[in-house]
């Protein structure tokens, strides 16, 4: 099937992102959140990355604003009713993600594939809310999206291969590598990651290290773009915080069990970069 009309609903930082590729690989996009505000900061994120393109001479400025061109903004869902591709990046929850997809399902036409950004949530559960569950996929981007290579294209128990063949080639089009995982909590990006971040803060809690000597050993000795403590800093501690329960939850190994620093951390509002304190402070 042909994929030319896209719907992103939520404008956050992962959804901007998936925007911004999707519109920068030709497709035009609608960008939908509840408030006008949260379009419009997402849309600001999008023209200063582009202009950063233009500024480091990656993209000349008529490429930029054709890009631009081929977004719009939304904050009404019926805008859906004639898109090929729907993609969620709303919250990490699973109330709201299911309610989006049951809009959707009403909403968009019965060709329309419907995709979650989720990056732990079962693929498989948020499917069943919908008439259509076979064209129901995930299709997990890593952040920054304009930046990291990777989808992780996740396959619903009744994902079909139709399905899953079109999101590899919508993937391909944006310029991104597909690689393809079942529906396991966590996935592999995460089930893998978050153990590693998880173990990192265990290394704080038992005293083995300071963060910074954890950060500089896994960057100098692994050649981690950055060090683990950085980067669930980066992700938000409450995202990681979520992901391990999800893994706990999910697997029911103790291996998985977070980091009492972690939880402590997360009750403290210390979540990181965005509330400019996690395990380093951010002005
Ligand atoms: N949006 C768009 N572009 C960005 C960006 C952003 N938020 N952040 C950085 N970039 C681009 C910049 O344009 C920059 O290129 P130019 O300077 O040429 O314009 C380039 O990335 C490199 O940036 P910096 O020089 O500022 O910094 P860096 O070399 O350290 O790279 C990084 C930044 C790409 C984020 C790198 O540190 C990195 O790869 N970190 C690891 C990221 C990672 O692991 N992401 C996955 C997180 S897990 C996840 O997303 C899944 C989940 O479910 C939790």
């Amino acid at each position: 099937m042909t994929i030319e009309r896209v719907i992103v609903v939520g404008a956050g930082q992962m959804g901007s992102g998936i925007a911004q590729v999707a519109a920068g690989a030709g497709l035009h996009v609608i960008l939908n959140d509840i408030k006008p505000e949260f379009v419009e900061k997402g849309f600001t994120a999008i023209k200063k990355n582009l202009s950063r393109d233009v500024e480091k001479g990656r993209k000349s400025k008529e490429q930029m604003d054709e890009i631009i061109s081929r977004i719009t903004l939304s904050t009404d869902l019926t805008n859906a009713r004639d898109v090929d591709f729907a993609l969620e990046a709303v919250i990490e929850n699973i109330e709201m993600k299911s309610d989006v997809f049951r809009k959707l399902d009403e909403i968009t036409p019965p060709h329309a594939i419907l995709a979650s950004n989720t990056s732990s949530l079962p693929i498989t559960e948020i499917a069943a809310v919908t008439k259509r569950p076979d064209k129901v996929i995930g299709m997990h981007f890593m952040n920054p999206v304009p930046v990291m290579q990777l989808i992780e294209v996740i396959r619903g128990l009744a994902t079909t291969a139709e399905t899953y063949k079109a999101v590899e080639d919508l993937s391909k089009r944006m310029g991104k590598t597909p690689v393809e995982v079942n529906d396991f909590p966590g996935f592999v990006s995460n089930r893998v990651l978050m153990p590693m971040i998880n173990e990192a803060i265990y290394c704080i809690y038992e005293g083995v290290a300071a963060p910074e000597a954890v950060d500089e050993v896994m960057k100098l000795g692994m050649n981690h773009p950055m060090g683990p403590l950085t980067l669930a800093d980066f992700i938000g501690l409450d995202t990681c915080l979520y992901i391990m329960e999800v893994l706990h939850d999910g697997l029911g190994d103790s291996k998985y069990r977070p980091c009492p620093l972690l939880r402590k951390y997360v009750k403290a509002g210390w979540l990181g970069r965005k509330s400019g304190r996690g395990f380093y402070i951010y002005e």
